[in-house]
């Protein structure tokens, strides 16, 4: 994908549009911290920051910037100890909380005090980190507090992620493959065992090709190998994709799996002929299909060697991206 290139507007950056200025620092995605300290009363302040950046590993620093106009400025720039807590994306209302000048932030935020300094802890943060004040830098209208990391924590999780303005979500949930997003597709599989590849055979013409089928709507991948396995009365276990392609002349898509075959009962597949063919004995003039013969092809030289690609490009110019089996294991 390429961006459009629009003509360049320079803008001046003082004395000129200041929601400009706004806007274009807004375009840097960040996550968003909660930064919690105490006044000298033992009271707790807090504030939503998305201006924290870590700043060095020795030793351990990080800065978070705070608004000269912030209500908890002299609280933040007098304490000896602060904590910054990186949200998760389920955190949105405690964001919108501390974004506020609100007496009461704490209040239904479960807190957890820190043992070391008494600071106030945001539960289930992605991290924290807890810092003694290393410096403060005046800014401009704002002031740096750098803050030098005592202890931290974090836990795997999906951030809460700021950008133009407003939280996006970052997370990319895998979902099961199905045909919703795959109109007009095939499942093939390509399952093996030590004597060869299964094949079966057109009653019609008497060609060999693969076994397939539609893959029909809300299938998951799991459900449609499955299914085109059973239809030949084996199973197997499919879990890679191996080549997708269109034949010339053929309205849909074919998404192959490869995969090894598990248990089988050759007698429960009907009048279907199927045979198992190895790179020797393969009738190559009675395979059906271009991209199915350069597939099958691959697939034995690729096997001898124990190291498959991954073919993909419906129309011409496909190309084969390499696997071997040592990145599978160790990606
Ligand atoms: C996503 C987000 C990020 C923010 N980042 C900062 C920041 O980095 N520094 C800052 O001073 N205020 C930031 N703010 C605004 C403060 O959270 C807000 O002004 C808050 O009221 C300050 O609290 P206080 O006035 O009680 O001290 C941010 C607000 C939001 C929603």
């Amino acid at each position: 994908m390429s961006d459009t290139v629009e003509p360049i507007n320079w803008h001046q950056a003082s004395g000129g549009d200041v929601r400009k200025l706004r806007d274009a620092f807004g375009t840097f995605l960040t996550g968003v911290t909660v930064v919690t300290t105490l006044d000298d009363k033992g009271n707790p302040y807090g504030f939503t920051a998305n201006s924290f950046t870590s700043v060095s590993l020795d030793p351990p620093l990080v800065l978070v910037c705070i608004a000269k106009s912030a209500y908890s400025l002299s609280v933040f720039t007098k304490a000896k100890s602060f904590s910054v807590n990186i949200l998760k994306e389920s955190q949105g209302d405690i964001s919108n909380k501390f974004a506020s000048q609100s007496a009461s932030k704490f209040d239904g935020v479960e807190i957890t005090g820190d043992d070391s300094f008494g600071i106030p802890l945001i539960n289930n943060s992605a991290s924290a980190f807890l810092c003694a004040n290393y410096n403060t830098m005046d800014a401009g209208d704002h002031v740096v507090l750098v803050g030098r990391v005592i202890k931290f924590y974090t836990v795997p999780s999906n951030p809460l992620a700021f950008y133009r303005g407003g939280y996006i979500k970052i997370s990319a949930k895998e979902q099961p493959i199905t045909p919703k997003k795959l109109a007009k597709m095939k499942v093939g599989c390509l399952v093996s065992d030590n004597n060869g590849v299964y094949l079966v055979r057109d009653k019609n013409n008497g060609t060999w090709s693969i076994p397939s089928r539609h893959w029909l709507e809300n299938e998951t991948q799991e459900v449609a190998t499955q299914k085109v396995l059973s239809s030949i009365g084996i199973s197997g276990e499919m879990s890679f994709i191996y080549s997708v392609f269109r034949e010339d002349g053929e309205s849909h898509n074919t998404m192959v799996f490869r995969g090894d075959i598990t248990s089988t009962a050759m007698d429960s597949c009907g009048d279907l002929e199927v045979k198992v063919f190895n790179s020797t004995d393969i009738p190559w003039e009675f395979v059906k299909g271009n991209y199915t013969r350069s597939m099958l092809s691959r697939f034995f030289k690729e096997k001898n060697v124990d190291s498959f690609g991954v073919y993909c490009e419906p129309v011409s110019d496909g190309k084969v991206a390499s696997i071997t089996s040592d990145e599978l294991m160790n990606p």
